[in-house]
């Protein structure tokens, strides 16, 4: 058995990437008793604010990501766009970064994703690569379709639909890859964890509804309303997905489905993600206390669910300075938990904080929910 001493700090942590998943991240091994070393471009960041400490640097920058993991026991990250090639050699020097540099590398191409998914028999959309961008091509493939970038997508950018011929000239010019476009009745998610000893934990399936305008998820549901079968399908394809990649940490597993009610996997980010927002209130441990326990070689804690939860995505509708209009308001309503990410900068669209309302009658919470959506505001203040 291994040995059960600890002393404080109990471990150092590595975080790249200072945003809101770095910061919660953040509060919770804080919490926790860790000490925490933030990389992120940007002073002051949602997560250096909270962190022992913040090395200010890109996540290209192999000298700074250097001295990030020397400083680390592990390693881990709140993005996908890094520098996988530089976290390999560090990898292979000895330091430990979870998930691996190899999984990140699968995931941050898509296609090469979706391939590793295929090979190992998990549904996912009908897809094919982008060899010659002709319309020909995308025509025998059918009309509507959705047009994906390979790598550096996010929050729905990278991605188009493409309803028919005459959309083509919206396609995507960098390298990418088709795909069926799945007439969803719903689309899930599940966040599974995983330790380093391969122990894996399942979060409930959860609703995510989204924006059309930006295409952004903008509100959570927990639990999903699926049949008991539905819920069941979704969680074993989840949990395979993360122990087809060897992944340790948390994983966001985003799903569709379909009107016939078949699931299929969209894609999985290998990190804490924007749908698990409501473990904080709504689980026995949340998603990001359960991501330092994996990476940190700890047991997981529970995932049961302890109540209904909608959880809404507070997005910046101008550009500068935040203001924030009707906090008052929507902190009356009970059961509501506000959520800031301190970001010194508004923009249309951009994720600045978020609120889960808990309600022992989920339609009452989601309720709540679309009236924080409607009277709630940041806007942006310029000069
Ligand atoms: N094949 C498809 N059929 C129908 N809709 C799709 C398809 N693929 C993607 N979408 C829609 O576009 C959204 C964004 O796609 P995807 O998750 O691949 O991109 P992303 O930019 O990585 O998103 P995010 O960062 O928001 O998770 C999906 O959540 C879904 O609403
Ligand atoms: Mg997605």
């Amino acid at each position: 058995m291994k040995q059960d001493i600890f002393y404080y700090p109990l471990m150092k942590i590595g975080i790249i990437g200072g945003g809101q998943l770095g910061k919660m991240m953040t509060q919770q091994a804080k919490k926790m008793g860790f000490y925490v070393t933030v990389l992120d471009p940007t002073p002051g960041s949602p997560a250096g604010q909270v962190a022992d400490k913040q090395i200010v640097g890109d996540f290209y920058n192999e000298q700074k990501l250097r001295e990030l993991v020397n400083e680390s026991d592990v390693t881990t990250y709140d993005i996908e766009h890094i520098n996988t090639e530089a976290l390999k050699q560090l990898e292979n020097e000895g330091h430990h970064i979870l998930p691996s540099p190899r999984l990140l590398e699968i995931i941050q191409d898509k296609l090469k994703q979706k391939e590793a998914l295929t090979k190992k028999k998990i549904p996912v959309p009908r897809y094919e690569k982008v060899e010659t961008p002709d319309p020909a091509f995308f025509e025998k493939f059918g009309f509507p379709l959705v047009q994906k970038a390979r790598k550096g997508g996010y929050d729905g950018r990278g991605v188009v639909v493409l309803r028919n011929k005459a959309n083509l000239e919206n396609a995507i010019k960098a390298e990418s890859f088709i795909e069926e476009f799945v007439d969803f009745e719903k689309e899930l998610a599940v966040i599974v964890a995983r330790n380093t000893a391969g122990e894996t934990r399942c979060y409930p399936v959860v609703e995510m509804v989204f924006d059309e305008r930006a295409n952004i998820c903008d509100l959570v549901i927990a639990p999903a309303r699926i049949t008991k079968e539905v819920e069941e399908q979704a969680k074993e394809i989840a949990v395979n997905c993360v122990e087809i990649l060897d992944g340790v940490g948390v994983f966001g597993v985003e799903l569709f489905l379909t009107r016939e009610g078949q699931v299929l996997v969209n894609e999985i980010a290998p990190r804490p993600h924007n749908s698990g927002h409501y473990t904080i209130e709504a689980c026995v441990t949340c998603q990001f206390e359960q991501h330092i326990r994996a990476i940190s070689g700890l047991p997981l804690g529970s995932t049961k669910l302890l109540t209904p939860a909608a959880m809404i995505n507070l997005l910046g509708e101008g550009s500068g300075k935040p203001v924030i209009e009707k906090l008052r308001q929507i902190l009356s309503i009970p059961g509501l938990s506000f959520h800031l990410y301190g970001k010194s900068t508004t923009k249309p669209f951009r994720k600045m904080g978020h609120v889960t309302i808990v309600d022992e009658n989920l339609e009452r919470a989601i309720e709540k929910a679309e009236k924080v959506k409607k009277t709630f505001k940041i806007k942006g203040m310029t000069g």
